[in-house]
């Protein structure tokens, strides 16, 4: 029987958890003193003992991305947390730092002693304004109370946290887009290598980490490595937020350890929307090829996702039932990254663009059968091909739906629009310069 483990949401609903004085109520800050008393490569060796994996998408190894910088040079290195959570879907970084800022603050201390930085950065997205307000008032809060600072409780050790907050761009989300953006450039991906371990913020030894990774850090060091890898499976350890949404009963934030399945997230979200039935989902995100109802018993860690066709990505669980049409979605997917290609390769620049088109020809009734051959064949001139991997990213939706649902495209074309709803199929806006450029005439 699958359970709950709540950990990172396990004060989210404690009378002011975002406050200082309700964070060490429940022990907060602990952690911190435990790892002060350590060395720094002792901090190091535990998270690289827990086996934790990153939590913004790629899951890469935690301890072993912090062992790769360099020996000390007697500069500047830095932490920078990853804040930016713009991947359609995603919203589990966004309550965390709503709730319990201080968890992320008190990872950040304990994350920059054990790799040596004295001045970390957490990059926000722009748009939650409420979010950034709580994490300044955060930061003030431990200043003020010798968490930040100047020798930190008394240990010697100093830090600095400044809370930037970027503009709004998905691509800002892109460890290297995002260093630019920080150092105040238009934000697009750097060439790798040099990986941001080497030469990441000004050119100096930086590591970039997802909020909910650094949220981890605490209670890894707090209950130890053997109790994190008491959860999950051999590869894939602990737990994680999988962000429930769409046509769920109880949509929400389920903590859980990874290698849990959608069956069982659903039964404790209350199962699909009465009267209907699971028709597609996303296992990470909306760059992660699509599930269908065949993967329920997938279990959600990174290995069996990967060996079924899909991506762990950051456990956005989008799940919709009959009623939609995966065309429709695809479409809105595919118009969202049109629109965040940050335009440095042509494959991405130009492959989402005509995806796009192609797309609103099928919704508006004007699709052909070569249509469908074509967003295969850009697709394939996309993947590999990209600069980064928003390219990538963007042809997963179009790939697997084809893959599960190609009488679905087909009928877009035979039946001239939507099956489902012909009617705003019919009032769907091709636009004369959408016409224009898809050389089709009006
Ligand atoms: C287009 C794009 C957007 C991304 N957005 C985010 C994001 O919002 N948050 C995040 O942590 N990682 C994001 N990533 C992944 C980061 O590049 C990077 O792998 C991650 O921050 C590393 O942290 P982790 O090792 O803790 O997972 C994005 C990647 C791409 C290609
Ligand atoms: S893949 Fe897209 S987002 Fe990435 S560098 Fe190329 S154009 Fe920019």
């Amino acid at each position: 029987m699958a359970t709950l483990t709540p950990v990172l949401t396990d004060r989210w609903d404690a009378p002011s958890s975002w406050t200082l004085d309700a964070y060490r109520k429940a022990g907060g800050y602990t952690a911190l003193r435990t790892a002060l008393g350590m060395a720094p490569e002792e901090v190091l060796a535990a998270v690289r003992d827990s086996g934790l994996r990153g939590r913004g998408g790629a899951g890469f190894p935690t301890g072993m991305k912090w062992g790769f910088l360099p020996a000390p040079d007697g500069g500047p290195r830095y932490l920078v947390v990853n804040a930016d959570e713009s991947e359609p879907g995603t919203c589990k970084d966004i309550p965390l730092m709503m709730a319990d800022p201080h968890l992320l603050v008190e990872g950040a201390i304990i994350t920059s002693y054990a790799i040596g930085c004295h001045h970390a950065f957490i990059y926000l997205r722009g748009e939650v304004v409420h979010v950034y307000r709580r994490l300044l008032a955060a930061v003030e809060e431990a200043r003020a109370a010798g968490l930040l600072g100047r020798d930190v409780l008394g240990s010697g050790f100093d830090l600095e946290i400044t809370v930037h907050a970027g503009a709004g761009a998905y691509i800002c989300g892109e460890e290297t887009a995002l260093l630019d953006s920080l150092e105040g450039r238009r934000g697009q991906p750097r060439l790798k290598p040099p990986f941001p371990a080497v030469a990441g913020l000004y050119g100096r030894p930086t590591v970039v980490n997802n909020v909910e990774t650094i949220a981890s850090v605490p209670s890894i060091v707090a209950r130890g490595a053997d109790w994190f890898r008491s959860m999950g499976t051999e590869r894939s350890t602990g737990f994680g937020i999988f962000s429930l949404s769409g046509h769920v009963e109880r949509p929400g934030q389920y903590e859980a350890p990874l290698g849990i399945t959608l069956r069982e997230l659903l039964d404790m979200a209350g199962g699909i929307r009465a009267g209907h039935e699971l028709k597609f989902w996303t296992p990470g995100g909306s760059s992660t090829p699509l599930f269908t109802a065949e993967h329920l018993d997938v279990p959600l860690d990174y290995e069996s996702v990967g060996a079924a066709g899909s991506m762990l990505g950051t456990r956005a669980l989008q799940i919709f039932d009959e009623t939609t049409c995966v065309v429709r979605a695809v479409s809105r997917w595919t118009d969202f990254y049109a629109h965040e290609s940050c335009g440095k390769c042509t494959p991405c620049r130009e492959g989402t663009y005509w995806m796009k088109l192609i797309y609103h020809r099928l919704e508006a009734g004007e699709g052909t059968q070569e249509d469908l051959a074509t967003l295969l064949d850009v697709c394939d001139n996309i993947l590999g091909r990209a600069f980064c991997a928003l390219g990538d990213g963007a042809t997963s939706p179009v790939t697997s739906s084809l893959q599960y649902f190609r009488e679905e495209y087909e009928a877009h074309v035979t039946g001239g629009g939507c099956p489902f709803d012909p009617v705003a199929s019919a009032r769907f806006e091709y636009t004369p310069k959408d016409r224009a450029m898809a050389g089709v005439h009006a």
